[in-house]
């Protein structure tokens, strides 16, 4: 743990966010859990009470601005991963509760983050796989994370404008974000929505259960806890930028001259698919890039 550190995670009470706060527990770095619900049961299959009682608890909805920004000073957090969201299907009968849950609440995160100048090192969020179609994808069956989605769910709508305003933040107001694309997530506390399906299917299994699973298709599954483990070394990692990944393009083999790890997908064999190293941002030369 690095001494200063003090991270919000919001959406702390639901699958995603319980492995996080449960990691950042575990490293003993103070942790406020935002969430709008109160349950806490997918912490407790997680947790013991001792861990329990270490992490900071605000029960509060991500669209009230003032709540967030007493939030962030009472607590002087450094760094926030955002998890808060609704998931598809929950807002199929209110879409604009939808907009205002992932859209506003986005906003919200970003504007509070930007008035506080440099105290917040960097916001991490979930965007989603949603933000591309099959018809996305090239040749090869694969999208880069640059490749321009086309969403044809409102959820993937709501994602990819949040990717646009931390883009936008990040040009107007510097605040510094990543954002990853993760596709689905399995794991303890994964326990509603079609793509539940493999976390039952693991623990049919081990109950020596049959299950089927209710879709068929190619899906990359990223496990909880590797994925909160993924959150908490991109809200780490430096320097200042705002860009959005796919969680499987995290890390990749390229190394630049100066021997850095690219975080960039890599396009062929050798180079990565962007000409700038984002360990060493003023290089914009593919020929700083290891042949
Ligand atoms: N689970 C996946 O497979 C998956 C895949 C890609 C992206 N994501 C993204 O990851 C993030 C977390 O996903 P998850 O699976 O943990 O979802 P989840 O539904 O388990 O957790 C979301 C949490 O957000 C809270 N929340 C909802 N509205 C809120 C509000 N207005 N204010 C404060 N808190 C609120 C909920 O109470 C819940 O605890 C989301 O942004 C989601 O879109 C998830």
């Amino acid at each position: 743990m690095t001494g200063a550190e003090r991270f919000l995670v919001t959406g702390a009470l639901g699958c995603i966010g319980a492995w996080v706060v449960r990691r950042l527990v575990r490293e003993n770095v103070p942790v406020v859990a935002f969430d709008s619900g109160g349950d806490a049961r997918r912490l407790r299959l997680l947790m013991d009470d001792a861990e329990l009682s270490r992490v900071d608890f605000v029960q509060g909805d991500i669209t009230n601005l003032s709540l967030l920004q007493e939030t962030l000073d009472r607590h002087r957090v450094t760094h926030i991963i955002h998890l808060a969201a609704l998931l598809h299907p929950q807002f199929k009968m209110d879409p604009a509760l939808g907009a205002r849950v992932n859209v506003l609440g986005g906003v919200n995160l970003f504007e509070a983050v930007a008035r506080r100048g440099r105290q917040i090192r960097r916001i991490v969020y979930a965007s989603s796989i949603a933000v591309y179609d099959k018809s996305d994808a090239d040749d090869a069956a694969a999208v880069t994370h640059l490749t321009v989605g086309h969403p044809t769910t409102l959820y993937g709508v709501f994602k990819q404008a949040e990717e646009a305003m931390a883009r936008v933040y990040f040009q107007d107001r510097e605040v510094s974000s990543i954002g990853l694309r993760p596709a689905t997530v399995f794991g303890a506390g994964r326990d509603y929505g079609l793509t539940a399906a493999p976390t039952q299917a693991i623990l049919a299994v081990a109950r020596g259960l049959p299950f089927d699973i209710p879709y068929s298709g190619r899906s990359h599954l990223h496990y909880a806890d590797d994925l909160a483990a993924i959150l908490v070394a991109s809200a780490r990692e430096i320097p200042r930028r705002g860009g959005v990944q796919h969680t499987r393009h995290h890390r990749t083999d390229a190394r630049c001259s100066r021997g850095h790890r690219s975080c960039r997908a890599p396009r062929g064999e050798r180079s990565p698919s962007t000409d700038r190293c984002c360990h060493c941002p003023k290089t914009t030369t593919r020929a700083h890039w290891k042949a």
